[in-house]
């Protein structure tokens, strides 16, 4: 079963960077899920995903309505034929160090509760596969209240320094003390605008602080010009803190890196 870590926070803030460099320091076989609609962590690993012949859930959830319309069948009925087209890799990309699905962007009127319920449902026979479930959330904390996952082992919430991010923070363990989301350890990390008086802050409000992103330059240009975060050099300041975050999480290090 694979340890479920979920990276959450306010837009912006660099939850989506934050899972993308995991993904260099953890063990494969992981498996990295973007809840996002707006599809970033793709792009910041250098994935096209269509270019490799892969769809988003949305895309799939669409096809499948449409063809089910056609043969007089609605609703929540198609699910199943969704998960299992899921499932069975329609929508996984692979590779050796990591495998991608993603939700996807809704071209149609509604919510994203279906293709979300497709996601919930999956995750538990996906999560048997791999070591890792590493889980990029959209902005905001609607992820939890949809329970797309219910048992999240870390949750890493980035935080900017705010008054906003400080509320998000309460935010965050009231929805899943109220909603009865299991989560085994909330970690607090400020991102790359946190000074050492900021942080201050955060270490005061008595949560799990493990420390802060540093700000690097190559990140920032990496994403004005889409390209993957993965070749950043060995010594970038954003790498190394994530890298860092992780180990005081407690996980153990790929060899090399
Ligand atoms: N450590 C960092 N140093 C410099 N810029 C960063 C860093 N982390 C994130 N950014 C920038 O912040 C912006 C938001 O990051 P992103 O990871 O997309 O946030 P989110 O997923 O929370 O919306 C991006 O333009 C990104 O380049
Ligand atoms: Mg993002």
């Amino acid at each position: 079963m694979a340890k479920i870590i979920v990276s959450t926070g306010r837009g912006g803030v660099g939850k989506s960077t934050f899972v993308a460099l995991a993904t260099k320091y953890l063990h494969p076989p992981m498996l990295l899920i973007d809840l996002d609609p707006d599809e970033s962590l793709a792009g910041m690993l250098g994935i096209d995903l269509s270019s490799h012949g892969k769809k988003t859930i949305s895309d799939t959830l669409y096809a499948i309505t449409k063809q089910n319309k056609a043969s007089g069948r609605t609703g929540y009925d198609v699910l199943d034929d969704v998960l299992q087209q899921a499932v069975q890799s329609d929508c996984i990309y692979s590779s050796p160090e990591f495998d991608l699905i993603t939700l996807g962007t809704k071209f149609t009127v509604g919510c994203y509760c279906a293709p979300d319920a497709v996601l919930k449902d999956a995750i538990p026979a996906l999560a048997q596969g791999y070591r890792e479930l590493l889980i990029d959330s959209p902005a905001g904390l609607e992820h939890l209240n949809r329970k797309v996952v219910v048992d999240i082992d870390d949750l890493f919430v980035i935080l900017d320094p705010s008054q906003k991010s400080l509320k998000h923070i309460e935010r965050v363990r009231a929805i899943t003390a109220a909603l009865k989301v299991g989560c085994h350890h909330l970690h607090l990390v400020g991102n790359h605008r946190f000074t050492t008086e900021t942080e201050e802050q955060l270490r005061s409000t008595g949560g799990a602080y493990l420390g802060k992103i540093d700000f690097d330059p190559a990140v920032r240009q990496r994403n004005l010009e889409g390209q993957s975060l993965l070749d950043l050099p060995g010594n970038s300041p954003a790498a190394l803190s994530v890298k860092g975050v992780l180990q005081k999480a407690g996980y153990d290090i790929k060899q090399g890196d």
